[in-house]
């Protein structure tokens, strides 16, 4: 009695009830963070011809959407900046009139129950384009031992908690870290404590990879790096032990949540977070997966409802609890119709 034919799982394949109800997985839209991209100005949406859907946005016109998103049901945005200017150290970025502080402050006004994530990085802040402060000679922080043009760790430390203490106090709930710098969420935790902001919560991009599926992103932020590319900073796609110690360094620095970063080429890794660390896991679902989609979808190659809605499914099998995606407002739709 053990196989066919007396076994046979077709059976509960049968009708969509049966399907419905043996269904292990669904992505909800309690899940879903829905990242913007801000630009000084009014009245601004400049779409990203790269990314067909979404815009650059003034901050009065994030508010409608972040009004939009809050009504459909999504918990959470990510805000990404594009600044007035750009300098070696990335100065707009701490700020307190800066892009992001700005968006901050005015959704936290119209939408106070929206949770409001800031991305911390330098890099749409820098003119080199890099997450952190360089190595240059002639400059406050140069160390002859390293390369020109190196990433200087300890000093953009120093930028990214600052920066932070500065977001948190404009209305950011989570500070997010994503440049993969050593240390930064200690520094972050810190900076936030001393400051006496100890609701603002950390969410780590504890294992983001140096992925070509960014592309798209880098022309909706403005902040492709100048020379060269990531790869001293951010991960090499083939290290999977490597994610699951950069992990733990990030629990053990007091991350509150933790991210994988992308999601569909990466669902190892979250499979792999999720079963070894007890906290909130986010995937992030990046502009290459969103784009390409888009891309094959305007070909009529794939219909991209369904491949995006079967895209967040596996990565909410894979063990995500959040997922940061730019489907977020159309997923909202599709998952209430
Ligand atoms: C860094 C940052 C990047 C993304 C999110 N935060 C760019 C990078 O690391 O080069 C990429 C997100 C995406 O591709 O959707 N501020």
């Amino acid at each position: 009695m053990s196989g066919y034919p007396t076994i046979r799982p077709r059976r509960l394949r049968r009708t969509a009830a049966l399907r419905r109800m043996v269904r292990e997985t669904a992505p909800r839209v309690d899940q879903l963070i829905a990242p913007l991209f801000i630009r000084h100005g009014r009245g601004l949406q400049r779409p990203i011809s790269s990314m067909p859907g979404h815009a650059q946005l003034s901050v009065d016109m994030a508010v409608r959407e972040a009004e939009a998103l809050a009504e459909l049901g999504i918990p959470a945005v990510l805000l990404f900046g594009i600044p007035a200017y750009k300098d070696s150290i990335g100065s707009e970025n701490f700020d307190p009139e800066g892009i992001v502080p700005q968006a901050a402050y005015a959704i936290k006004r119209a939408v106070p129950e929206l949770v409001i994530i800031s991305d911390m990085c330098c890099c749409e802040y820098t003119d080199h384009g890099h997450c952190g402060i360089i190595n240059m000679p002639g400059s406050q922080h140069y160390d002859e031992h390293l390369a020109e043009g190196y990433l200087l760790n300890d000093p953009t430390l120093e930028v990214l908690g600052n920066a932070s203490v500065v977001h948190a106090q404009a209305g950011a709930d989570i500070i997010a870290p994503s440049g993969m710098i050593d240390g930064m969420v200690a520094r972050i935790r810190t900076a936030l404590d001393l400051a006496g902001l100890h609701q603002t919560a950390i969410m780590s991009y504890a294992a983001k990879f140096a992925s070509s599926f960014y592309g798209p992103f880098r022309d909706a932020a403005e902040s492709p790096p100048g020379f060269g590319d990531r790869s001293g900073y951010q991960m090499d796609p083939a290290n999977r032990r490597e994610a699951l110690r950069e992990v733990a360094l990030d629990v053990d620095e007091g991350a509150d949540m933790l991210m994988v970063k992308p999601a569909l080429a990466y669902l190892d890794i979250i499979s792999q977070v999720r079963e070894q660390f007890p906290l909130p896991l986010a995937a992030y679902q990046v502009s290459g997966e969103y784009s390409m989609v888009k891309a094959a979808a305007e070909k009529g190659w794939i219909d991209e409802r369904r491949v995006a809605l079967e895209s967040l499914t596996a990565i909410a099998r894979a063990g995500a609890d959040m997922i940061i995606t730019y489907w977020a407002k159309d997923a909202a739709k599709w998952l209430r119709a």
